[in-house]
């Protein structure tokens, strides 16, 4: 929301800026792991998009691209590169995200950044479009940030339970897919894995460790064989980058400042796909029809959940979908104001690329 202090939004998009019906896109970061999943969202939704222009480092400049059925060039990141367009993506690290979006919302680009760098700034809205798809229009630095993946893959469902019952404090435990950390961290796992198979390592202390020599990658520990209870960067205190952002993020979307959220991250070897256990309390006593009923009719949410019949949600039946999977729907053994949920989402599809297609065309049909 505008207050005291707070710079006047920017006029919305409205048709193109060339004038010629309909707006142009940038996708910048086109070739990372991120991109080749945006490319194939914008290849699969309906087309609101005139040009499509795609952008990376002049490392790919010059490679070609395929997006809706057409083989497009690579343009090096530049100012240039951003002449008119009326939306860009921004799917690149935090660094590139801060030293080029404000460069490209000067142009009068609307900015949807997929990075860290603005997540947390009051005068960047962190849009979710199930759940608070107003807040895109209050963009005084022309960015809209995207939340990011770990929060993504649970937030719809939280949220459409906090609707109805009033979110109280929230304990997560993460099982994150090694793709959140970008192609690098795909490549080391797939690598990892050849070192591995067929084995018999994992029998004593520090046998992976040594077999995977130091081909850790973006990772503290071999992630093969293995969990590693961290995510992310160092922050204050022993916690990690991706545990502060699961809780300041979900406070921001949900609006609840002072929201209890105690979190665990921890990487698994899944290629694609985050896995997240909560404990959800709420203001009131829940039942679990109750909640089962909320999740299942909830837009982008299917519920999943018939363990009798070996039926929950798995990263590995779930990747490459659009939706936020639930299972394991249970009440608190001990506490009848407090639900235990399994979550399951594509960290690429909608913990990334897909939130941030929707939002663009909230930007698009304004
Ligand atoms: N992976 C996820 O699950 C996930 C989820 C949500 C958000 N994010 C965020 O999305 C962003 C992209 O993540 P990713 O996983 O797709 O990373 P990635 O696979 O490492 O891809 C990085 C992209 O950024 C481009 N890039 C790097 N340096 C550049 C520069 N100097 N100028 C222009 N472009 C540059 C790369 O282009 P080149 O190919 O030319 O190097 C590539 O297209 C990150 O901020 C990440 O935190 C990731």
């Amino acid at each position: 929301m505008a207050g005291p202090g707070t710079p006047t939004p920017r006029p919305p998009v409205s048709g193109s800026r060339s004038g010629h019906g309909r707006p142009t896109l940038a996708v910048v970061g086109a070739t990372g792991a991120v991109g080749a999943v945006m490319l194939r969202i914008l290849s699969q939704r309906a087309d609101v998009w005139g040009e499509i222009r795609l952008v990376a480092s002049p490392r790919s400049a010059g490679r070609k691209l395929a997006v809706r059925g057409e083989e497009i060039e690579v343009v090096a990141l530049s100012e240039e590169a951003f002449d008119g367009v009326d939306v860009a993506m921004f799917d690149v690290p935090d660094d590139i995200a801060e030293q080029w979006a404000p460069v490209a919302a000067a142009k009068g680009v609307v900015v949807i950044d997929n990075s860290g760098a603005f997540r947390m700034d009051p005068d960047v809205p962190l849009v979710v479009p199930e759940i608070n798809p107003h807040a895109v229009r209050q963009r005084p630095r022309g960015i809209i940030a995207n939340p990011h993946c770990t929060t993504l893959s649970m937030i719809v469902a939280l949220g459409a339970l906090h609707a109805e019952y009033g979110l109280r404090e929230l304990v997560v435990s993460t099982y994150q897919a090694v793709s959140g950390a970008g192609r690098a961290g795909v490549d080391t796992l797939r690598r990892q894995l050849s070192l591995v198979a067929g084995t018999e390592l994992g029998t004593t202390p520090g046998d992976v460790r040594r077999a995977v020599g130091d081909g850790t990658g973006p990772f503290p520990e071999p992630v093969a064989l293995n969990v590693v209870p961290w995510a992310g960067s160092a922050r204050a205190d022993g916690w990690s980058s991706d545990e502060m952002q699961l809780r300041d993020e979900t406070r921001k979307i949900l609006g609840l400042a002072k929201l209890p959220v105690a979190v665990t991250c921890v990487r698994v070897p899944v290629v694609t796909a985050h896995a997240l256990t909560v404990h959800a309390r709420f203001q009131s006593e829940v039942t679990v029809a109750g909640a089962r009923e909320i999740i299942a009719t909830a837009p982008g949410v299917v519920l999943f959940d018939n363990p009798d019949a070996g039926e929950f949600p798995t990263p590995a039946d779930v990747v490459g979908t659009d939706p936020t999977w639930v299972g394991r729907v249970r009440r608190a053994l001990d506490d009848p104001t407090a639900l235990e949920l399994f979550v399951c989402g594509d960290n690429l599809r909608k913990g990334a690329a897909l939130n941030t297609a929707q939002i663009a065309e909230l930007v698009a049909a304004e």
